[in-house]
C-alpha cells in the first residue's frame, strides 16, 4: 500500500486531523514568537505576547491528547521495515517533535511569571506555574527559544522528507499506527 506525504495511507483520520492542525498551529506560532521579540515594545508586541501565549497553551493541550492518542496506537512493523537506520531515525525524530512540542511551550509558561501574555485570549488568566523568581524566569526564557528554535530544525527536515516523499509519489511505509482493535480507517 502506497502513502503520501499529506496522508500516509494507514493514518487514522483522527491522528490526521491531529497532525494537520499541530502542523498548523506550530507554524503560525514559531513566527509569532520570534516577531514579537524583534519588537520594540508597544501595543503590538502586547498583542503579540498575548496570541503567543493562549496558541502556545493550545498547542501543549493539542501535544498531550496527541501524544496520549498516540501511545494507545499499535505499530504494525511490517516487512520489518523498521529494521533500517532511516526509519529508526524518522520514529527517533518523530518522538523528539512529540516532546519538544510539550516541553517548549512548558518553558514559555514557566518562564512567564507575569503579565498579558498568561492571559488566554484576554479572557481565563493563567496560574504561573512558579512563583515568581527572575532568575529562573531568564534561565526558562533562554531555554524555550532554544528549544523552540531546535524544534523548528527538526521541523524543517521532517518537512523536506515528507515533500521528498510525496513529490516522489511513493514515500515509504516504515510503520502503521492502528490504534489498539480499532481499525485503521476509523
Ligand atoms: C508541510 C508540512 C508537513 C508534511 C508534508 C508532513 C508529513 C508527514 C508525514 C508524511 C508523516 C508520516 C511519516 C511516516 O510515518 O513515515 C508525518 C508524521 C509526523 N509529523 Fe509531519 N509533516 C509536516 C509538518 C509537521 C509539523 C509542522 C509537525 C510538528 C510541529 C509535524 C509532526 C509530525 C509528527 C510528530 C509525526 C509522527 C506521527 C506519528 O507517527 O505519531 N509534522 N508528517
Ligand atoms: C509550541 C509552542 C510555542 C512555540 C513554538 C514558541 C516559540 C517561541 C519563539 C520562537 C520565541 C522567540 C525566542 C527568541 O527569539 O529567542 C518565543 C518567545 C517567547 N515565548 Fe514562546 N513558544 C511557544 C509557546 C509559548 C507559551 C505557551 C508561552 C507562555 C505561556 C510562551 C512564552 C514566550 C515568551 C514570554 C517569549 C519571550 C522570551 C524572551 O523574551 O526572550 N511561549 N517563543
Amino acid at each position: 500500500m502506497k502513502t503520501t506525504a499529506a496522508a500516509p495511507a494507514d493514518y487514522s483520520r483522527t491522528a490526521r486531523i491531529f497532525h494537520w492542525v499541530t502542523a498548523v498551529a506550530f507554524l503560525v506560532q514559531f513566527p509569532i514568537g520570534f516577531t514579537m521579540t524583534q519588537l520594540t515594545p508597544g501595543s503590538t508586541s502586547e498583542l503579540l505576547f498575548s496570541v503567543h501565549g493562549s496558541v502556545g497553551f493550545f498547542v501543549l493541550w493539542l501535544a498531550l491528547l496527541r501524544l496520549a492518542y498516540r501511545l494507545r496506537t499499535k505499530i504494525n512493523r511490517r516487512n520489518s521495515i523498521l529494521a533500517t537506520w532511516h526509519s529508526r531515525a524518522t520514529l527517533i525524530a518523530h518522538w523528539t517533535i512529540y516532546s519538544l512540542l510539550i516541553l517548549v511551550p512548558l518553558t514559555g509558561w514557566a518562564g512567564s511569571v507575569a503579565g498579558d501574555i498568561l492571559e488566554l485570549f484576554g479572557i481565563v488568566r493563567l496560574p504561573a506555574i512558579l512563583p515568581p523568581d527572575h532568575t529562573w524566569s531568564i534561565w526558562l526564557l533562554w531555554s524555550h527559544g532554544l528549544l523552540a528554535f531546535s524544534l523548528m530544525a527538526i521541523v524543517a527536515v521532517h518537512i523536506g522528507f515528507g515533500l521528498q516523499g510525496y513529490l516522489e509519489g511513493s514515500a515509504e511505509e516504515p510503520e502503521s499506527p492502528t490504534p489498539s482493535g480499532v481499525p485503521a480507517s476509523s
